[in-house]
């Protein structure tokens, strides 16, 4: 059985997706659409497929399953719109930009048969594969950790830097970071932290200290205007005698003890797609859609992740202690 496929954003991301899926022999891929006429062409051209201006189109030619590539703050509509026809979902990071948005999605895809996942790919990245594998196998009990998540920029794709189109710095990129702390360590039990504005309008540089329900204790910073300088994602754990650390999607090492030989993974020479797990988090959502596996990130995922920027912005700005979970909001949906 072949699974009918449609994107929706032909940008950046909506490429990535489509050239995957084209390589999927389970995949039909239908259509690409953007609001931007010659962006979906354009993708079309490459992909041989049929171009398309938005998410209707998309439904009336028949998709089964849509990706929702379009950025931050325009996922919640054609999310809910997807799933009430029907469709199933993949959502491109974050999964809202509020968490009354999160909480609808969460309820929509409670009250559904079919597949939401959402886009956090790092968790198939081979170099967090290993970190998480290396926990779960006992290898190393994690205590104490330090996340780093920058960019060098929000200049591209120029939308970054428009809090009003990105929801906030840290739905963009950092959010990854947040649900691979989730990821390694569990839920977060309290954090607290300070933000400034220095580059951008809007808050571009946090330091956050975070306390797992796991016992864990992190430290995280995030600055949107450094360099690019290699490695701008780092993490480090700390257990006995024992570390392990990633440096960006291109290596990790772990160190079993302080005289043992230290073990290295390196993925420099693979091709990025999937490096940063992209191939994989798509095989995924197709073996979902076949009724084959459950979502690998599923609306939960995304929900806590939403409530972990939302609780870093109040941390901030209260410059309080916050604790975990923030009251759920009420609403219709
Ligand atoms: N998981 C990851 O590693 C990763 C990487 C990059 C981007 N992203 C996420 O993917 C999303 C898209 O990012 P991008 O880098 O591809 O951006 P992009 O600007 O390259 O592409 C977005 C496309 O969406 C189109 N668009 C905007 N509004 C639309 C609408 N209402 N309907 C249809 N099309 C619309 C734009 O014209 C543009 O072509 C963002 O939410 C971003 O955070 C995730």
């Amino acid at each position: 059985m072949t699974v009918k496929v449609g994107i929706l954003g032909s940008g950046f991301i909506g490429r990535i997706h489509a050239l995957n899926l084209r390589r999927d022999s389970r995949v039909d891929l239908i259509g690409v659409a953007d609001t931007v006429l010659q962006a979906a062409e354009k993708l079309a051209a490459e992909t041989g497929v049929r171009s398309m201006a938005n998410l209707d189109q998309l439904i009336d030619a028949g998709a089964q399953a849509v990706y929702i590539c379009t950025p931050n703050t325009m996922h919640v509509e054609p999310v809910l719109k997807a799933l009430s026809a029907s469709v199933h979902v993949f959502s491109e990071k974050p999964m809202a930009t509020s968490l009354d948005g999160a909480r609808q999605i969460r309820n929509a895809a409670a009250n559904t048969q079919n597949v939401y996942q959402l886009g956090f790919n790092r968790r198939f990245a081979n170099v967090y594969r290993f970190a998480k594998e290396l926990i779960d196998e006992g290898k190393i009990v994690p205590y104490a950790a330090q996340m780093k998540h920058n960019r060098g920029e929000l200049k591209q794709p120029p939308w970054t830097s428009d809090p009003r189109v990105t929801g906030g710095y840290l739905y963009e990129t950092p959010v990854h970071l947040f649900d691979m702390g989730r990821f390694l360590f569990g839920d977060i039990a309290e954090l607290e932290g300070w933000a400034r504005q220095s580059i951008y309008q809007e808050l571009d540089g946090f330091t956050i200290l975070l306390r797992f329900k796991s016992g864990v204790i992190t430290s995280f910073t995030s600055v949107a205007h450094t360099s690019w300088l290699f490695p701008y994602e780092r993490v480090e754990i700390y257990g006995e005698h024992k570390t392990v650390v990633t440096e960006e999607l291109e290596r990790a090492w772990f160190s079993p003890g302080m005289r043992d030989q230290v073990e290295a993974v390196d993925c420099f020479q693979m091709p990025f797609e999937q490096k940063w797990g992209y191939v994989t988090e798509d095989h995924l959502f197709v073996d979902a859609v076949l009724g084959e596996r459950p979502p690998a990130v599923t609306a939960e995922d995304g929900y806590r992740a939403t409530e972990l920027v939302e609780a870093c912005y109040q941390a901030v700005r209260t410059e309080k202690k916050v604790s975990l979970p923030l009251p759920e909001p009420t609403g219709k949906r």
